[in-house]
């Protein structure tokens, strides 16, 4: 009897422990279904706590379809449906984009550390290409309804490459906003990287350098 109340409270000690350990109650626990994120509440190091009142309507986004509009200086267009606009993808690993590109215009060489991106043309002629870490370069002209597949943490890119606006769905494996530009990171250094030393990596002298700053980071 003594053991089995010991093992009882073995596993109470136990089930308390895994369930108020916010580390992972919060996240990917499995005895969890979801964890719609309260976006009001402070986030820990953990992420955001869960909502406590949860209905169909956190498992919905209309806001991909809003109507996306490139006349803009950088001629792009993006809905975006992660966790800071659709709560309700908090905790799975997973988020969407509605983009659109201007005829002629590129969409910066980025890369999102460890996640995957997939995507479908859905207007338009996209000329879509990615970069291997030995710098073998991987592309196509993709035209809608054909699916790409970007393999996790490549830099790549995408260009529209026809004379109308392109559009494309794209899936990526986080919820988080996770996008970093490639050719922007050494002029986005704070405190700056000396002039000197841009100059060296570049090849370049001061003027073109400033050219540079100036065009890479507006
Ligand atoms: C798109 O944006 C431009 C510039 O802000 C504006 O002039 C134009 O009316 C907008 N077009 C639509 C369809 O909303
Ligand atoms: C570069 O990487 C690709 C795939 O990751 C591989 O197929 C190719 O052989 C590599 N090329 C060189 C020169 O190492």
């Amino acid at each position: 009897m003594a053991t089995f109340l010991s093992r009882v409270s073995i596993l109470l000690a136990l089930c308390i422990t895994l369930f108020t350990n916010p580390a992972l109650s919060d996240y990917l626990n499995p005895l969890q279904d979801f964890c719609v994120a309260d976006l009001q509440a402070t986030p820990s190091n953990t992420g955001y706590p869960c909502k406590s009142q949860v209905t169909s309507e956190d498992f919905f986004y209309s806001g991909l379809s809003t109507p996306l509009n490139t006349s803009n200086p950088k001629g792009v267009a993006v809905n975006r449906a992660n966790l800071m606009t659709f709560p309700g993808l908090n905790t799975m690993g997973i988020s969407m984009y509605n983009v659109a590109l201007a005829a002629g215009v590129a969409n910066p060489p980025h890369s999102h550390a460890g996640v995957t991106e997939a995507g479908v043309v859905v207007e338009g002629s996209v000329l879509i290409g990615f970069l291997t870490n030995n710098y073998t370069l991987y592309s196509k002209v993709a035209g809608p309804g054909d699916m790409f597949v970007i393999p996790p943490g490549l830099i790549h890119y995408e260009m529209n490459v026809g004379k109308t606006e392109a559009r494309l769905l794209t899936v990526v494996t986080s919820e988080l906003p996770s996008e970093v530009l490639v050719p922007h990171t050494l002029f986005l250094a704070k405190p700056a990287i000396p002039d000197f030393v841009l100059m060296k990596i570049f090849k370049t002298d001061g003027t073109t350098i400033n050219m540079l700053r100036s065009k890479l980071t507006n």
